[in-house]
């Protein structure tokens, strides 16, 4: 009896070592792909990748690579045949050092994906996800925020590279390039891989407040400053849609599936991936105690500058149209990143 072996498709990840691509290419491992990953670690390690394998079983090709080298992309592309789709990671992501650095951020953000986008028809690549943001919509006119809802002048060139990497997609999809294409605007991916062997890692002292708070909480760190509860929220401190990085990374998934199965509507498609629920940084600190039984040390400080006051998604049209809807909750979220930091510190890593 002739077995027809089903070939696995390949995907290539770039930023594939990073939080939230090592995250999906466990899942994209999960749902039977075989995963092509470059990343040029500037701001992740190559142990990623075993840690990975310890996870799934399954080690996924990867080459030291940065977006930015056209040449080397186009060998890539040469060499490992048959790339059915891109789920887009690599980019710099520090909305404070871009506004230090903006030439760096406009130079990587935007032509990582332009060499991407320019090779994709020459080696019959599919389709592309692109890791986009919910600061494409600053601070909305109307909470829950659908995708509707308008695009803002960005805070940081960092929100702006989401914001024209968004509008350069598009523009070469108009021009007739045979490419389809999901944009996913993530709201704030937090915790960690069940397993512990996967999370957040950041280099240097940590900007997003869950892993400064797991630090503050191990006591690598004095203590947490909440940034300014004077805001018109509740208790005055910021709201944000915290999801799971774990849900966040099934999304990839599904939006993969989506464009290899031509289930798409539209050549573009833009979805919210956050669960719909809003929290305030307290609320979450004190979610944080409650789950974990770890009290924390913090302070109110002064508002940072450039912040929100508020944000979180209606996630309606990614529920009823990927079918895709967060699932864990924010307490064994925060668990998973109180575990992963543990597990850093008895490694000695951290
Ligand atoms: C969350 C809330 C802070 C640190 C940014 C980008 C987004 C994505 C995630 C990259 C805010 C408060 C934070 C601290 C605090 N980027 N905070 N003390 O700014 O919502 O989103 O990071 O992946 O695109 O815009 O995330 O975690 O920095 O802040 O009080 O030490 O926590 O003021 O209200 P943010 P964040």
């Amino acid at each position: 009896m002739f077995i027809f072996a089903q070939m696995k498709q390949r995907i290539l990840v770039t930023g594939g070592t990073g939080y939230i691509g090592s995250h999906t290419v466990v899942e994209l491992q999960n749902a039977g792909y075989e995963v092509v990953i470059i990343d040029n670690l500037a701001n992740s390690n190559a142990d990623v990748v075993d840690n990975i394998e310890k996870v799934t079983g399954i080690r996924p090709i990867f080459e030291k690579l940065d977006c930015l080298d056209f040449q080397g992309l186009d060998n890539l592309f040469s060499k490992y045949t048959g790339i059915k789709a891109i789920i887009h990671f690599a980019a710099s992501k520090a909305v404070g050092e871009s506004v230090e650095k903006p030439l760096l951020y406009y130079r990587n953000n935007l032509v990582s994906l332009i060499n991407l986008l320019e090779l994709m028809p020459k080696h019959g690549v599919e389709g592309i996800v692109f890791s986009s943001s919910c600061t494409v919509y600053g601070q909305p006119d109307e909470l829950p925020v659908t995708e509707n809802a308008p695009t803002k002048k960005a805070e940081s060139p960092y929100g702006n590279t989401k914001q024209i990497n968004e509008e350069i997609v598009r523009d070469v999809v108009t021009s007739g390039a045979p490419i389809n294409a999901i944009l996913l605007r993530y709201f704030n991916p937090i915790g960690a891989h069940p397993s512990a062997l996967l999370g957040e890692l950041p280099n240097g002292v940590p900007q997003n407040l869950i892993p400064f708070l797991t630090q503050t909480a191990i006591g690598i760190r004095e203590k947490l400053s909440v940034f300014g509860n004077d805001y018109n929220t509740p208790d005055g401190s910021c709201i944000r849609d915290y999801i799971n990085v774990v849900d966040l990374a099934k999304a990839h998934v599904i939006a993969i599936n989506r464009i290899l199965e031509k289930k798409q509507k539209e050549q573009v498609e833009v979805f919210n991936i956050g669960t719909g629920r809003g929290l305030s940084v307290l609320e979450l600190i004190h979610a944080f105690e409650e789950s974990t039984g770890v009290k924390l040390n913090y302070q109110i400080v002064g508002r940072r500058a450039g912040d929100i006051e508020q944000v979180w998604a209606n996630p309606d049209y990614a529920n009823n149209e990927l079918g895709w809807k967060a699932e864990t909750s924010i307490e064994d979220t925060l668990r998973s990143a109180w575990n992963w930091q543990v597990k850093l510190r008895e490694r000695g890593i951290q």
